[in-house]
């Protein structure tokens, strides 16, 4: 069998493709002792109430349950559904969209991997442009989505704000930001993953002005973040006009088994999701949005996101950085601000051996983390210690895997700065 050169896209040491392996193998094997390591969101029980109950209304309206099966949508998504959004955003927020605005995707990763091939790559003036992330660390699954040997990110190192002895925080280095002709589109998640940092209103203004001014869109990653599933626990005002292209999701609702994304941008782009739509699936999934509307038309949506979902998981960072905080004083371990998301961020100064090396002795106990260098993307992890000394740990476990989890982090932590740094720089160099 030869392969085309397409193949290499899919290349096994893909750090999403690792992750979801890792995800899958927990469901499959033995269970994991502690699975903290992908981005599955907790399974909260008045969510899951409500989508039954949603499932419930869907299999007793009439033939609505046989044509959620039954009938492909169109390629932009299910109109209904789309029409519910446009209303709930033009009344919530005041911002002048319609339908022609909106498109489904199956899954917001499917989002990235058209968008950043849309303005990433060989342009027709003989410009090769590449997406600018302003901020690393960032999502790991933007990493592998550009089609082509040539990389397509430009990134750039944050400004690293210590708090205290125990926290800190990055910020954009906007000294660094330079947008060029090969800038094709700036991309940022907020809040983060996997930090949990929230790029502040004022930096996100700068950002928008610096895009407007270059004529670039800015793709704004909002899985975790405004209008839903709101998982912010600071102060950041809901943002999109036509320079930005927002992306949603219904997995952080507690929905990702039903791959829905959501595009909002200018009809221009959403044309074009619609025609990758088309061509690479005929259409996107039915189920998501059918499920979610009757959530939407009401607003619940939001009710549910502010009164359920925010607090669970803003009291569950809490618990979980106080426990990793009581196990772990001794050590070198600062947390960055938790603002948001599903994810503690550890940085472990000076860690004697790799994130690579601590995840995989990690894995070998049944704890599933992520090592940290995968969440660079477009910056030379070899030249910078500080992406190989971080791992990513999510707390959307039950509360008794958290602990396990951390337990035994803090134990492999602890064995790690035992361990003399000659051994440690052999280790940093094979991560
Ligand atoms: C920041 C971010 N963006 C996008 C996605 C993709 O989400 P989905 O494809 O499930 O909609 C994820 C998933 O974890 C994420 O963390």
């Amino acid at each position: 069998m030869k392969f085309s050169r397409f193949s290499e896209q899919f290349s096994p040491d893909s750090g999403i493709l690792q992750l979801m392996h890792d995800l899958g193998s927990a469901e499959g094997g033995a269970p994991p002792v502690a699975m903290l390591g992908g981005g599955n969101p907790a399974a909260i029980g008045a969510m899951e109430s409500v989508f039954r109950r949603e499932m419930g209304a869907l299999m007793d309206n009439g033939r609505a349950f046989e044509s959620m099966v039954g009938v492909y949508d169109a390629p932009s998504g299910n109109r209904p559904f789309i029409d519910a959004l446009a209303e709930l955003l033009r009344n919530q927020f005041g911002w002048s969209l319609d339908h022609r605005n909106i498109s489904i995707t199956n899954g917001s990763q499917s989002s990235f991997s058209v968008l950043f091939n849309l303005f990433a790559g060989e342009s027709d003036d003989g410009v090769f442009r590449r997406i600018l992330l302003p901020l690393t660390p960032e999502y790991i699954g933007y990493a592998d989505v550009g089609l082509g040997d040539r990389p397509i990110f430009h990134a750039n190192r944050p400004l690293i704000e210590m708090h205290g002895d125990r926290a800190f925080k990055y910020r954009v280095d906007f000294d660094q930001l330079e947008i060029g002709d090969d800038v094709g589109a700036i991309c940022l998640s907020r809040p983060t993953n996997p930090t949990g940092n929230l790029v502040t209103d004022d930096e996100l203004s700068r950002l928008r002005e610096l895009a407007a001014a270059n004529d670039v869109p800015l793709i704004l990653d909002s899985a975790y973040g405004q209008p839903f599933p709101g998982i912010v626990f600071g102060d950041a005002a809901p943002a999109w006009d036509p320079g930005i292209i927002l992306c949603l999701s219904l997995s952080k609702l507690g929905l990702p088994g039903v791959r829905t994304g959501i595009v909002i941008a200018d009809p221009a782009v959403i044309d074009m999701i619609t025609g990758a739509n088309a061509i690479f699936s005929l259409a996107p999934g039915r189920f998501g949005p059918s499920l979610a509307t009757g959530l939407v038309q009401g607003g619940e949506i939001m009710a549910l996101s502010e009164t359920v979902i925010r607090p669970w998981y803003e009291a569950r960072s809490r618990l979980a950085r106080d426990i990793a905080n009581e196990l772990m004083p001794d050590l070198p371990l600062r947390i960055h601000e938790s603002e948001g998301a599903i994810f503690l961020w550890f940085w472990f100064e000076d860690l004697p051996v790799s994130s690579e090396t601590l995840y995989r002795r990690l894995k070998d106990r049944g704890v599933y983390v992520i090592a940290g260098h995968h969440f660079f993307p477009g910056l030379d992890v070899g030249s910078w210690r500080h992406c190989h000394e971080c791992i990513r740990v999510s707390y959307a476990a039950t509360e008794d895997e958290l602990r396990r989890g951390l337990e035994i982090i803090a134990e492999e932590a602890r064995r790690a700065y035992g361990e003399n740094t000659s051994g440690a720089a052999a280790a940093r160099g094979a991560a």
